[in-house]
């Protein structure tokens, strides 16, 4: 089976292994060396790799002998083919290359958009297709490869990768890696930077910069009973180390589940432990998506809908069910409000995607998440909770390292469960949920107490209560976001200077509370918020954060060119991913040719 994201044809020749070499060179934003990919032979053909942007130097065949490779035209966001010709016995190739400045898995940081200010900073960024934009690979996740690396960085700075890390930084800056467990190429990743480790447990940590490393291991206290939940649940962890590395503010994604070392924003230290809900996640990537893989990106949501699921059964494991129930309750709201923007009959909102002549990351919505999560709560509803926890341990067990596709699952279930509990199919109906738009009328009901009770005091501030008599003692982040997702959708002046100065949510350390806040804030045209919108579009680069702001923003004429003066100065800090996001809703190439 081919994947239309990817040039490679494993069915013909399979890479196996990856060799990696490259030198770091932060002067001129370049990745320089060489990778040697061991191969399979599974039919006749050539090896046809996946890049993006790189210079490929040399290629050479485990026999020495220097070959003629041939690189295709270039198509929009899949780059180009490489046609590397091999003989029967071959069975390793040697690339040398270099990666250009503009690659858009890495983002080369300047010392001051790091904590300490001191040093530059190096991160990668692979999912969905950027692996070859800094590794020439079959870029697809049908493919899995173990790999080893060798990684020169400027003395006195650390490198770590999803592999098997050193903790300690070294005299001469060459670092070895290995990842003996095959992973897909989307999971490859490298960052560099000043970097400190904390262990947190028995098999868990966490690197962070030396200004960020108390308040991360704080926050991330918590994380070896994640793991010990997650293992109850569905199996052994297979990876050996679980560590975080909390990246500078300008990682686009909240986390990305690089094996052994999930990739994580800065903007969930809280400073309460609130937003861990998001470790539980890349957590739980470790069995759905590192074990277990979408075999193409139409079956995203084999990934990130599962992975939903599993969060919240940490979730209600380490915190109890009334606090994931909350998560749940949020998440059906995330889900109306994407299937309201997209459409209810939108071909994007089947769980199994049509992505022909479109780039994966367009896919990355909140829909694969949570109509994927509650198709599975449904299956857990209707066949009870002990069958459906057996057979997952069992799915997990059977499929680890090993791909999926939606229609092989659906087959596993039928065959492994449904089949077993009369009348299961007729209640799930699961073809609704695969190939059919919408939110499906049997979708579970999420009851939330706490929200309850928020909502009651939504209702009495509407009737005119002041804010600072609303009865907010003991309310966790997860309440103030409903409070402010609640709020009547017409505010006075008068009523959001009562919040504000109630509520101090414009000084707020929290993240998602100021990111709600901020969305109020622009609905309202309320200007006192404007400065510290401003700071906040300026000092983090998460994406799920930007991009409403930006939308929002963009609403009106006098908020476009308000936004656009921010994103003007904010632009150069910016992850590639992030900055072609917010480029497409401010139309920023098509004003710069102007
Ligand atoms: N794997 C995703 C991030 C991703 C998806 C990167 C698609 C590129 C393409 C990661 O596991 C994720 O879902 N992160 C979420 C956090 C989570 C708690 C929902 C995020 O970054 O917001
Ligand atoms: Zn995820």
């Amino acid at each position: 089976m081919r994947d239309i994201h990817s040039f490679s044809r494993p069915d013909e020749v399979a890479v196996t292994h990856l060799i990696l070499d490259l030198s770091v060179e932060f002067a001129d934003h370049r990745l320089v060396g060489s990778a040697t990919l061991k191969i399979d032979h599974i039919g006749p053909g050539e090896l046809v790799l996946d890049t993006n942007d790189l210079a490929i130097g040399r290629v050479t065949l485990d026999s020495g002998k220097e070959v003629d490779h041939k690189l295709g035209e270039e198509l929009k966001y899949l780059g180009r083919p490489l046609t590397i010709p091999i003989e029967a016995s071959t069975r390793a190739v040697k690339i040398e290359y270099a990666s250009k400045p503009g690659a858009a898995a890495v983002q080369w940081l300047e010392p001051r958009q790091t904590a300490s200010g001191k040093f530059p900073f190096l991160f990668t960024q692979s999912q969905a297709i950027l692996a070859r934009t800094w590794v020439p690979c079959q870029d697809t996740p049908g493919v899995r490869m173990t790999y080893e690396a060798t990684i020169r960085v400027p003395p006195a700075l650390l490198a770590v990768m999803s592999a098997e890390n050193p903790t300690k930084t070294n005299h001469d800056g060459v670092y070895h890696f290995k990842m003996p467990q095959p992973i897909p190429s989307y999971l490859l990743a490298l960052a560099v930077g000043d970097l400190e480790f904390r262990s947190l447990g028995r098999n868990c940590g966490v690197y962070a910069e030396k200004p960020v490393i108390d308040a991360a291991a704080y926050e991330l206290g918590d994380t070896q009973k994640m793991i010990d939940a997650a293992e109850k649940l569905y199996g052994p962890y297979r990876w050996g180390q679980y560590d975080v590395l909390v990246l500078p503010p300008s990682f686009p994604f909240g986390g990305m589940e690089n094996p052994r070392l999930t990739f994580a924003t800065p903007t969930i230290l809280a400073g309460d432990r609130s937003l861990v809900n998001l470790v539980a996640h890349e957590l739980a990537h470790s069995w759905s998506g590192n074990l277990v893989t979408n075999a193409t990106w139409n079956d995203f949501w084999l990934n990130e809908g599962f992975t939903v699921y599993f969060e919240r059964r940490i979730m209600e494991a380490v915190y109890g069910r009334d606090y994931s129930e909350m998560l749940a309750r949020l998440g059906m709201q995330d889900l109306e409000d994407v299937v309201k923007e997209m459409g209810p009959e939108n071909r994007n909102t089947h769980l199994l995607l049509d992505l022909r002549d479109k780039d994966p990351d367009d896919a990355a919505n909140k829909l694969a998440y949570e109509k994927g999560y509650f198709l599975l709560r449904l299956i857990e509803e209707t066949v009870g909770r002990e069958r459906w926890d057996a057979y997952l341990r069992d799915y997990f067990e059977r499929n680890a390292f090993r791909s999926m596709t939606t229609e092989r699952f659906l087959e596993d279930l039928r065959a492994k469960l449904l089949s077993s509990v009369p009348g299961a199919e007729e209640k799930i109906q699961i073809e609704k949920w695969i190939r059919g738009p919408g939110i499906p009328a049997n979708v579970p009901s999420v009851k939330s107490d706490a929200f309850q009770k928020v909502e009651e005091q939504v209702g009495a501030f509407e009737k005119g209560a002041a804010a600072s008599s609303l009865k907010t003692k003991g309310w966790s982040t997860h309440e103030w976001i409903h409070f402010l997702r609640h709020l009547p959708k017409t505010l006075t002046q008068k009523q959001m200077e009562d919040l504000d100065r109630a509520f101090k949510f414009n000084g707020t350390g929290n993240s998602e509370i100021l990111h709600e806040w901020l969305m109020q804030a622009i609905a309202h045209g309320y200007e006192p918020a404007y400065g510290s919108l401003e700071k906040f579009l300026q000092r983090q680069g998460r994406r799920k954060f930007l991009k409403p702001l930006y939308q929002k923003l963009a609403e009106s004429d006098e908020g476009r060119k308000r936004a656009l003066r921010i994103y003007e100065k904010a632009r150069p800090t910016y992850h590639a991913v992030s900055r072609g996001t917010i480029d497409n809703i401010l139309k920023w190439t098509e004003r710069k040719e102007h």
